[in-house]
């Protein structure tokens, strides 16, 4: 790693990586710093016979951790998973996150969820007094998407947020489309005064199938820094 960001998450990869013991079963996340982790754990399988099995979060993760020789399977296969490692686009005092910035988020929420333990791998810059100023990640069924796109502005009137801004997510000039099929609006809210509210509002919407805001979900926040250093939130 020669940048001081990509130093900072392996790092914090490497720490979480002394909770894997031989027997676990392991959800494995999905962006930069996720991926330090995979990259990591694929090393140990191959030198150390390291006996895990993983489930992925995403297709890229997917395909990285077979390339490295990690056994994987699906999450129903595996059925419930001792802990999952993921990376975060923002976290909070209360170890709130928001996440999703990569696209991944519902696959992450569920393989989260579906975990004794989940372990976020962080830098600093990710660290929030208050969550909101990376814009919160929705992720919404393509059918009536527009209308949905009206009833998440809407929603937002009445939501304690300083910015309203909605957009589509592109890749390139065609919209984003996720792993189970969906598209995602990016919620340009700046401040997010009560992440629990605005998540239930939300996801009382017909089209939204899920939110970016992880709350009461992470146990353990990993911060690495460039100089090796690492600091843990539980
Ligand atoms: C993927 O969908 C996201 O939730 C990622 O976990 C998040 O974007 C963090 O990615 P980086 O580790 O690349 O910052």
């Amino acid at each position: 790693a020669t940048s001081p960001a990509e130093r900072a998450k392996f790092y914090a990869a490497r720490h979480a990586l002394k909770e894997v013991k031989s027997g676990m079963r392991v959800g494995l996340g999905t962006g930069s710093t996720a991926a330090w982790f995979v990259k990591l754990l694929g090393e140990r399988v191959a030198k150390e016979g390291l006996e895990v099995r993983c489930a992925a979060t995403s297709t890229r993760t997917a395909d990285m951790a077979r390339e490295l020789g990690i056994p994987l399977f699906s999450l129903d296969e595996l059925g419930w998973l001792d802990v999952t490692f993921d990376g975060a686009d923002e976290v909070d005092p209360k170890l709130n996150l928001i996440k999703g910035g990569g696209g991944a988020l519902l696959q992450e929420k569920i393989v989260a969820t579906a975990s004794d333990r989940m372990v976020v791998l962080t830098d600093s810059s990710k660290e929030v007094d208050t969550l909101g100023a990376f814009p919160l990640p929705v992720e919404i069924v393509r059918f009536g998407w527009e209308t949905t796109q009206s009833l998440v502005t809407e929603a937002l009137d009445g939501a304690d947020v300083m910015g309203h801004g909605v957009s589509l997510r592109k890749d390139r000039d065609q919209p984003y489309v996720t792993d189970e099929g969906h598209y995602i609006l990016d919620l340009h809210l700046r401040r997010i005064g009560k992440p629990r509210a605005l998540s239930n509002t939300l996801l009382n919407i017909a089209g939204v199938v899920e939110t970016g805001l992880f709350l009461d979900i992470a146990d353990s926040v990993v911060i690495g820094s460039p100089s090796g250093e690492v600091r843990v939130r539980d």
